[in-house]
């Protein structure tokens, strides 16, 4: 059926077929002769149908006076443009918005976002330089990948990178499958002889629509790569940051005018300006942050040092310090962001005398299907109507503190006998990667979209894979008081540190849970940072990153046989120090904190 359909579909599109058998002209038809026409005028009624009425063919109303040739589900209840995404496609080859089951996307081809007049909106999905499946937005001055999470390194996603077949495709029960390791279900799999579509929608958001025919032709979301839209990039444009709360508004950041009245997503336009000599203050916005555009790599520092940093930094205009005191410098107000519980405040340079304003807010609207759309409201400064007003909780005081403060009473324990590891590690850590790999040091947070807290982000291995990933134990590289450790390699040819925990029987499955979670906080270039952990039956086992070279006591110590090319010299020793100095430090002021 398909390839007839596909046949079907390159006559009407290229409008030069020369199949010979004439056909009624009434509206309703299924063939466009040669030298017959479809008229824009009658765009309601003329329009082309499949022999059994599934598809339709005509030009389609984008607005009053713009029309688009299009293909659309004759079945579905209307084409109306609101909903957004019932132009389907313009070809089988060339996916516009949508890819239907038996569709591929391929390295050429991507899925494109129509913006409200139906030409080409700033969202995209398709295969990355790494052969990963991800969300781009590119407004042409602003560009980044929003998904798979970017927060997370693509191990911690799920996703496999390299695999340069690049290719995915939603089968016809609704699953959906792609070489990166992308994997998701509609909420119906598995029901037979519904239709169903994946469609990047004009918000910006992936989402996969199944058709109820029984109830009159209506799409429903059977599955959305977001169910928090403050996370897709852009939203709210610049100098916005996209309250959660739990439907999306944009709120315009001090300063108060937009820059296109009639769209909000082109953001807002600072009413201040920013001089580098003149004197300036900080206003905190707690439970928020800016993606991208960082000036520095999210170092660790007491938050004084931060906001100084960024006080005499011209470029500057806002830096975000988080839990683990993380200080992240930024020059750009973009992707912003806020809802309870994101970790973190952000604070925003304005003049000393600047007034900060109430935040105005934009707000969104769902329609029938759940999609969330842009409601109209002329400039951010007309708002006044009271429903129209967030006020967010800021702070004019930069010695606001927002970090969190987690229950570190279990860390100690913990650490102590993670500890010998960690300062053999820590050292040459600091000493051997000053290159850093690509993802290596991608930032990890707590949180997903809606408002999901995931306490624990470890990749979680069975036994038989840690069997199989030591080779049954064989290469001992050091043994602590706690428990034995072992190299492997893991199934993404990740070379690792298994650590076999010892006397860790009576301890319960939510004990071993909750000293993760706190393990899982710790972000730091020094302390060896944890990728997985294995929990069946009696085994405990950690997995850590792999450091090359041995361990540092083996240096210092272990001198029989060695060359003298190996010893280190007192300048590398004395880095290696501060290294586990740094290292100590961060573990013992977060325990304070
Ligand atoms: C990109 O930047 C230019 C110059 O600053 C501006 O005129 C234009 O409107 C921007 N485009 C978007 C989509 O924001
Ligand atoms: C790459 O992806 C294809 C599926 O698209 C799969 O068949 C193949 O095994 C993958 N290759 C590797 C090395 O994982
Ligand atoms: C911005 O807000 C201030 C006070 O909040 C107001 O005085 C000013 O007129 C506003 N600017 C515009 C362009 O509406």
């Amino acid at each position: 059926m398909n390839s007839r359909l596909a046949t079907f579909l390159l006559l009407v599109i290229t409008l030069s077929s020369s199949r010979p058998c004439p056909r009624r002209v009434d509206a309703a038809r299924e063939w466009l002769s040669r030298g017959a026409s479809i008229a824009v005028e009658d765009h309601a009624t003329d329009v082309l149908r499949s022999p059994d009425g599934t598809f339709a063919a005509g030009f389609y109303d984008a607005s009053p006076t713009v029309f688009t040739f299009s293909v659309w589900f004759a079945r579905a209840a209307d084409r109306a443009i609101d909903s957004g995404g019932n132009a389907l496609w313009q070809s089988f080859d060339f996916p516009t918005d949508t890819l239907f089951p038996a569709q591929w996307l391929t390295a050429a081809t991507r899925l494109v976002s129509c913006d409200r007049l139906l030409s080409a909106g700033y969202y995209r999905l398709g295969f990355s330089d790494y052969a990963m499946l991800s969300l781009f937005y590119d407004n042409g001055n602003f560009s980044s990948i929003y998904w798979p999470n970017p927060y997370f390194s693509y191990w911690q996603n799920n996703r496999r990178i390299y695999n340069f077949s690049r290719e995915a495709a939603i089968d016809a029960l609704g699953q959906f499958l792609s070489s990166d390791g992308t994997n998701f279900e509609a909420a119906d799999l598995g029901a037979g002889g519904v239709r169903r579509r994946l469609t990047l929608d004009t918000d910006g958001n992936l989402r996969v629509y199944s058709l109820n025919e029984a109830a009159g032709g209506t799409w429903s979301v059977s599955w959305m790569a977001f169910g928090n839209p403050c996370n897709i990039h852009g939203v709210c444009g610049a100098n916005a940051v996209c309250h959660y709360s739990p439907e999306p508004l944009c709120v315009c950041a001090p300063g108060n005018e937009s820059v296109d009245k009639s769209d909000w997503s082109r953001g807002y336009r600072p009413t201040f300006r920013l001089e580098c000599a003149q004197p300036t203050k900080l206003v905190a916005l707690p439970h928020s942050d800016f993606w991208g555009y960082d000036l520095n790599d999210g170092e660790v520092m007491p938050f004084r040092d931060c906001a100084n940093k960024c006080l005499e930094n011209c470029a500057c205009v806002v830096f975000q310090y988080k839990e683990h005191m993380e200080c992240y410098l930024k020059s750009v107000l973009f992707n912003g962001k806020t809802f309870p519980g994101l970790p973190g405040t952000v604070y925003i340079k304005v003049p000393a005398d600047f007034h900060v304003p109430e935040f105005h807010v934009h707000q969104w609207q769902r329609d029938g299907v759940g999609l969330a759309i842009q409601e109209d409201i002329a400039g951010c400064a007309a708002a006044t109507d009271g429903d129209r007003k967030v006020l967010l909780k800021i702070s004019a005081s930069i010695s606001t503190r927002d970090a969190g403060k987690p229950v570190w009473s279990y860390l100690y324990g913990f650490m102590s006998a993670l500890l010998v590891v960690e300062v053999i590690v820590i050292g040459l850590g600091c000493w051997l990667f000053s290159d850093k790999g690509l993802f290596r040091r991608s930032r990890v947070y707590a949180i997903e979209e809606g408002y999901k807290l995931i306490t624990s982000h470890f990749h979680r291995y069975s036994y038989a894979e840690i069997k199989k990933a030591t080779k049954n134990f064989t290469d001992v590289i050091g043994r602590g008081g706690s428990g034995v450790v072992y190299k492997g390699v893991v199934d993404d040819e990740r070379v690792v540190a298994v650590k076999v925990l010892k006397n860790v029987s009576r301890q319960s499955e939510e004990e071993f849970q909750a000293e993760l979670s706190v393990i899982g906080r710790i972000y730091h270039m020094n302390p060896v940072r944890m990728w997985g952990c294995c929990s069946q039956g009696k085994h405990r086992i950690l997995v850590s990153e792999y450091i090359e070279n041995g361990s540092l006591a083996q240096k210092l110590f272990d001198r029989d046989g060695s060359d003298d090319d190996d010893v280190l010299d007192w300048n590398q020793r004395f880095r290696i120090a501060i290294g586990v100095a740094k290292g100590l430090a961060y573990l013992h002021s977060e325990c304070s904190e």
